[in-house]
């Protein structure tokens, strides 16, 4: 089978075994003496050897060339890739929210489409996140990427994507999600822009939330997870590796394509998952659970119940609460919120706030909903109605984030968005 297909298997991480060509795929051992058809056998670890069962990822692979066939990677200085920790600007506690990225000009892959707004934490302790959007209008053509310092959780926004991997191929346009593990070499194709953001994830591989009193069903759930069956590529021709190593990216050129694994068996692989599916739950009485309630992954920390990062959407949904302020109310979270929209509107945002845009709410800082969100909400007649065209999302993250000198200066950034806030009336206690 070749790369211009994608089928898929369902299931969150399950232990598939998939083969394109029959009997390339070793049965009952991982490494005979001789591997079918001649081909190399790697185990790609997504945890350490000893990681508990419940937590272990790792998945064998069978190619046509051993991965370590290429010369030394070289630094590949891209520009605007950032990584933690987070020193190129001062931290700042301020509210922030950019505007959309523009197209590029000139012809742009992914690779060199991606902008890096901030992050925490630090890749080599692999703890925290990188946070980057993309804006790209062209196909990497014989080049591949990696990622040693982290997964990849990416949100496309614009554009159909194609995700041409190791483990087979993806296909996805916006209001999909997919996650690439650390370490998995992928291209990005597309037949016109391209846009969209990613959490590098340095610290534990996402995995699906428990779910406590709401049973076992409901909000994500692992049957629509999809991972591309085994399809590979053989190529002889020079490909660059791109990877990032260490907070810089590196580039060595093979003499063939590395997307070239015939055969493949475990559960650490690349999936996609369709935020469509969503089963949102939420309040039928008054008031809000809170917004954990829409978590769909979480890369847990050492702490229990204080994630590295949570993914969370709001998508389209009912709203019935009775006597109830319902968009978010004001608050302060220990935890750091980073936002972004991939169609239609925000609820707590009468506007400013642009699919393709984003926002970002620090620790501890204040925000809710601006003024004309904030009057409509408490005028409005509580009837059950529901919230369509919308899909905004939150990389929640444990750690305060730190925006690069790029964000900070970027004439996308909103200087005023502090405004969005002011104005409101004093509350009148008859004194
Ligand atoms: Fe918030």
């Amino acid at each position: 089978m070749t790369l211009n297909s994608a089928t898929y298997l369902s299931g969150f991480g399950n232990h598939f075994a998939t083969e394109a060509v029959p009997g390339a795929l070793p049965v009952g051992r991982n490494s005979p003496q001789k591997t079918p058809m001649g081909l190399y056998s790697e185990q790609l670890s997504g945890t350490a050897f000893t990681a508990p069962r419940s937590e272990n990822r790792r998945s064998w692979l069978y190619r046509l060339r051993p991965s370590a066939q290429h010369p030394a990677y070289q630094p590949f200085d891209q520009g605007r890739v950032r990584s933690g920790p987070f020193t190129d600007a001062p931290p700042s506690p301020n509210r922030m929210r950019w505007d959309p990225l523009s197209l590029p000009e000139p012809a742009t892959d992914w690779v060199e489409g991606l902008v890096t707004y901030g992050g925490n934490g630090d890749a080599d302790v692999q703890a925290g996140v990188g946070i980057h959007l993309y804006a790209a209008n062209r196909s990497m053509t014989d080049r591949v990427f990696y990622d040693a310092d982290g997964e990849l959780l990416i949100v496309p926004q614009q554009g159909d994507h194609a995700f041409v991997t190791e483990f087979g191929r993806i296909d996805a346009e916006p209001g999909h999600i997919v996650v690439i593990p650390r370490g998995v070499r992928f291209r990005v194709e597309c037949d016109g822009p391209i846009k969209g953001y990613v959490c590098e994830n340095y610290g534990a591989p996402f995995r699906l939330p428990d779910l406590g009193p709401i049973g076992s069903n409901g909000l994500a759930n692992p049957r629509d997870f999809e991972t591309p069956v085994a399809a590979f590529e053989d190529v002889s021709r020079p490909t660059e590796c791109v990877q990032k190593f260490g907070g810089r990216l590196w580039v060595t050129t093979f003499d063939h394509s590395p997307l070239d694994v015939v055969a493949w068996h475990g559960n650490n692989a690349p999936y996609r998952w369709d935020t469509a599916r969503f089963n949102t739950i939420n309040t039928v009485s008054f008031d809000h659970p809170d917004p954990s309630i829409f978590t769909v992954l979480t890369s847990p920390s050492d702490t229990p119940g204080t994630a590295n990062c949570d993914f969370v959407i709001f998508p389209p949904r009912w709203m019935v609460a009775e006597d109830t302020f319902r968009p978010p109310w004001f608050h302060r979270n220990v935890m750091s919120e980073f936002m972004g929209l991939v169609a239609g509107a925000y609820d707590a945002k009468e506007g400013g706030f642009a699919p393709g845009g984003a926002s970002l709410h620090n620790c501890m800082s204040g925000h809710g909903p601006d003024q004309a969100s904030y009057d409509k909400a408490v005028a409005a007649e509580l009837k059950p109605h529901k919230i369509t065209d919308t899909l905004a999302f939150m990389f929640e993250t444990r750690f305060p984030i730190r925006t690069t000198e790029w964000a900070q200066t970027s004439p996308t950034m909103q200087l005023d968005y502090d405004d969005v806030w002011t104005g409101f009336a004093k509350g009148d206690v008859g004194q």
